[in-house]
């Protein structure tokens, strides 16, 4: 079904995204060690990749790092060789004979126990979590076995929540390791950029070559397409001028045209109540996201964006309209506010006038109180 809630799985249930699959596989395949999947939040990495995943031979494990950084409240390397160490269960169940080879390779790393039930880590007094002996171990039997090795990290910016560098470890399995692709999405690309430092010479990454994959929203034509194929899939009878008035305020993102979809075919919401909810829900995820980011200044940053929100698009405007609602601010602390909102992508620049692009992200701004 075209509006089901859950990421897809296979080429087949995704509308669209031939080209976005050819080039991952493209990828993999050559051999690239580290694939970038960028795109907003619900523009469909998570079925992207899982449904490269479906078609590919590889075996692989996929790590939900959002989940991971929710769930455990950091991202260690301890608590990440435990999630990398249960994906292989789903692998095992899947191809028996390649995974009784891996598991005797697993056997040889001390921290690491292996029981007819999976792979656990055991520490001992002496023993430490070290990833990179396990993706060397990884390397290794996939060398023996002639195959490469994809491991995920689906929203790989949270893995700056950590006591360890993992941009140092990326670069360290670049330079090292043949038979290991990373996939890492993001859905906060300028965030998934500064854990990255690709450009900054001082990193660890800088000068490898990383291929990036954008997930765009879809155009007008695509948009109304899908919506008009998933209603027609469930016999639901809709107005082209609703459906224009859907692809208007959602803009293309397929997540939201998803979740309109299904709230209108299957639990038979009005078109008004439909669009409704989305917004939202699609607002109260934008906040979400954004108070993590703006903490340290919380009403500046709010101000600025309420600022152009309504309409005030210049330099000085903004400025004028933070100050009255925050009190003085520096040109320089103000200049770093706006740099860093154009930075995770909050903020574009069209000539000399800001702008907030996402309509999501407009009208969440709009109407938050700065308090
Ligand atoms: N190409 C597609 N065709 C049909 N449905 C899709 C497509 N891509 C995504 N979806 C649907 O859109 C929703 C969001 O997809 P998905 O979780 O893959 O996006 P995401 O970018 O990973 O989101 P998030 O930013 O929350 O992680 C899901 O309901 C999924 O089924
Ligand atoms: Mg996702």
């Amino acid at each position: 079904m075209l509006f089901s809630l859950e990421p897809k799985a296979t080429r087949r249930e995704l509308y669209d995204r031939d080209r976005e699959l050819n080039e991952l596989s493209g990828s993999v395949d050559r051999g690239d060690r580290i694939v970038v999947v960028y795109g907003i939040r619900r523009v469909g990495k998570t079925s992207l990749v899982r449904a490269f995943l479906s078609e590919a031979r590889h075996p692989y494990v996929l790590v939900d790092v959002r989940q991971v950084y929710f769930t455990e409240g950091s991202v260690s390397a301890n608590v990440l060789v435990r999630y990398v160490l249960d994906g292989f269960r789903e692998f095992m169940g899947r191809r028996d004979r390649l995974w009784a080879s891996l598991r005797d390779v697993l056997r040889g790393i001390d921290w690491v126990r292996v029981s007819p039930g999976g792979v656990e880590v055991r520490l001992s007094r002496r023993s430490r979590v070290d990833l990179t002996e396990l993706f060397r171990a990884i390397d290794e039997w996939c060398e023996h076995n002639s195959t490469r090795f994809v491991i995920v990290l689906d929203e790989a910016q949270y893995m700056r929540f950590s006591n360890i560098r993992y941009d140092g470890v990326l670069a360290w399995a670049y330079d090292n390791l043949g038979r290991v692709t990373f996939i890492v999405t993001g859905s906060e690309v300028g965030v998934l950029r500064d854990f990255l430092r690709v450009e900054d010479p001082e990193a660890p990454l800088f000068g490898r070559y990383i291929k990036e994959i954008y997930v765009d929203r879809f155009n007008k034509d695509a948009s109304l397409d899908f919506l008009r194929r998933g209603f027609a899939e469930l016999g639901v009878a809709v107005g082209e001028g609703e459906l224009v008035e859907v692809y208007e305020h959602l803009d293309g993102v397929v997540g939201w045209l998803t979740l309109y979809g299904y709230l209108r075919g299957v639990e038979g919401l009005s078109h008004k109540e439909a669009l409704a909810r989305v917004l939202n829900d699609g607002a109260r995820l934008v906040l979400s996201e954004l108070e993590a980011l703006i903490k340290p200044s919380r009403a500046r940053y709010l101000a600025i964006l309420g600022a152009v929100a309504h309409g005030l698009n210049t330099w000085s405007e903004i400025r004028r309209y933070v100050e009255v609602r925050t009190g003085y601010i520096a040109d320089s602390v103000f200049n770093r506010l706006l740099m860093n909102l154009i930075r995770y992508g909050y903020l574009g620049k069209a000539g000399d006038a800001y702008v907030i692009q996402d309509p999501m992200v407009a009208r969440a701004v709009a109407n938050v109180s700065i308090g």
